[in-house]
């Protein structure tokens, strides 16, 4: 397994391409399924997560091309084989959910493993199988599969989400484009990928409106034909290389980048003392002046601080002037990163949902292990700015969610490389 190597102290100056985002693209792909002719994603990630959902996908009959050096995914369903995802898939990516609402809609059936316990909470399916239900489903938990029926196909209902879960809104919209009738999501999730799936639904002939707002409007159709679609800026990952001129200073304009995905992450960095600017490119990031300070944060379904951020934020608070409260209000179990921070140095403790950082002047590197995705890329950007050397171990989470980290922060001037975890 590889290890990252960073030796931190350098200021980072230059540009960073933010890619297509993971989140969007594991909601996309799925999309194929509910149609008979071929969709083609563009400015899709290079990620293991990427490559899971097609493994998936292909054993449900479905043909999955990668182009381009994998930036383009040429996707076709025009007979499915199969309507089981297997646990052997699903535990390995928790998205891999997202194939139930296509597979019900377009099948009238699907078996879907549950996920199980996940590093960060418990992570449960209710969601999706209320919303399921109203449409007319019966879903029975077998074997620790979900087995789901329809016979004769979905209806239009009124579902009203309990929570705005981003894969239950997903899953509903996508099994709402092929039922027969109206049906209205209450309480959806906004996030822009909902957004950007909906646009590639409706590119695909669905009739949907409200995505982005808490109602959305689907009214179903017969049948959704062949389309392409570019996948929507990753706002994670540009939140992250946000971040890495914030802690390591410099100055790095992140391509693709828009405000209006990250905006109240870049309220609270303006806050922080970082800088941002909209350019005709992306975003240009720099610190006002030395040390950021700290700041309170609290996450929240979008368009509040996202969760896959915070511990990226933590990361930057841990050498920031002063004393921030950082609150994890989506997930029970997302601060495996703060043991981690304290072996580089960091001073910090955590009660609950809520961890107090007290900034440090200079972390020191130190060998740690990321525990999960958005864990591990905040180990980095500690290293970014540690005194001496920090050694990432278990980097494989890493790559389910980051193309080329250690290219991307070389460009702008990191000294950091990949080993072999021998
Ligand atoms: C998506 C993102 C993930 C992000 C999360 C929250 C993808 C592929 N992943 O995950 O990166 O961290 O949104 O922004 O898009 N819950 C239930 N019952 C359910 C569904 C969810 O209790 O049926 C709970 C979860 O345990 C969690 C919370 O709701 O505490 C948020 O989950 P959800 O919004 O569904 O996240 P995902 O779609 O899994």
């Amino acid at each position: 397994m590889d290890a990252i190597l960073v030796r931190g102290g350098r200021p980072l100056n230059g540009q960073i391409t933010i890619a297509g985002a993971k989140n969007a693209a594991l909601a996309l792909m799925p999309a194929t399924l509910l149609s008979d002719e071929p969709l083609t994603l563009t400015n899709a990630p290079r990620l293991s997560d990427v490559r899971t959902m097609t493994t998936l996908l292909r054993s449900l009959g479905a043909e999955v091309q990668t182009l381009q050096d994998g930036k383009v995914l040429a996707l076709s369903s025009h007979t499915l084989t199969s309507t089981r995802a297997d646990y052997d898939i699903v535990r390995k990516m928790r998205a891999s959910n997202l194939v139930l609402g296509p597979l019900l809609a377009r099948a009238h059936r699907a078996v879907v493993s549950l996920p199980g316990g996940c590093a960060i909470g418990a992570r449960p399916m209710d969601i999706h199988v209320s919303a399921l239900e109203a449409m007319g489903a019966e879903i029975d938990l077998k074997d620790g599969y979900l087995h789901a029926n329809a016979p004769g196909g979905l209806k239009g209902a009124r579902v009203k989400l309990r929570f705005a879960s981003v894969g239950a809104t997903e899953n509903t919209l996508m099994a709402a484009t092929l039922a027969r009738g109206t049906t209205l999501i209450e309480n959806a999730a906004r996030e822009p990928e909902i957004v950007d799936l909906a646009d590639c639904l409706r590119a695909m002939g669905a009739q949907i409106s409200g995505d982005g707002t808490s109602t959305i409007e689907i009214q179903g159709v017969a049948r959704l034909h062949a389309a392409s679609h570019r996948v929507v800026a990753d706002r994670i990952e540009l939140g992250t290389y946000m971040l890495a001129p914030a802690i390591a200073g410099g100055e790095v304009e992140c391509i693709g980048g828009r405000i209006h995905l990250v905006e109240a992450f870049v309220e609270r960095l303006d806050a922080a003392g970082v800088s941002v600017e909209e350019t005709a490119k992306g975003l240009k990031v720099a610190r006002k002046n030395g040390r950021p300070h700290a700041v309170d944060v609290v996450t929240a379904p979008y368009p509040g601080f996202p969760t896959d951020l915070q511990a990226q934020m933590m990361a930057m608070l841990c050498t920031a002037e002063g004393q921030s409260r950082l609150e994890e209000r989506i997930f029970e179990n997302r601060f495996m990163h703060a043991p981690e921070l304290l072996r580089m140095g960091a001073s910090l403790d955590v009660q609950g949902g809520v961890a107090t950082v007290r900034g440090v002047d200079r972390l020191k590197g130190a060998p740690v292990m990321a525990t999960d995705l958005r864990a591990s890329v905040s180990l980095i950007l500690a290293g970014l700015a540690a005194e001496g050397e920090t050694r990432v171990n278990r980097v494989y989470h890493l790559d389910r969610g980051y193309e080329q980290v250690e290219a991307k922060l070389g460009a702008v001037g990191a000294d950091i490389e990949r080993v072999s975890d021998a």
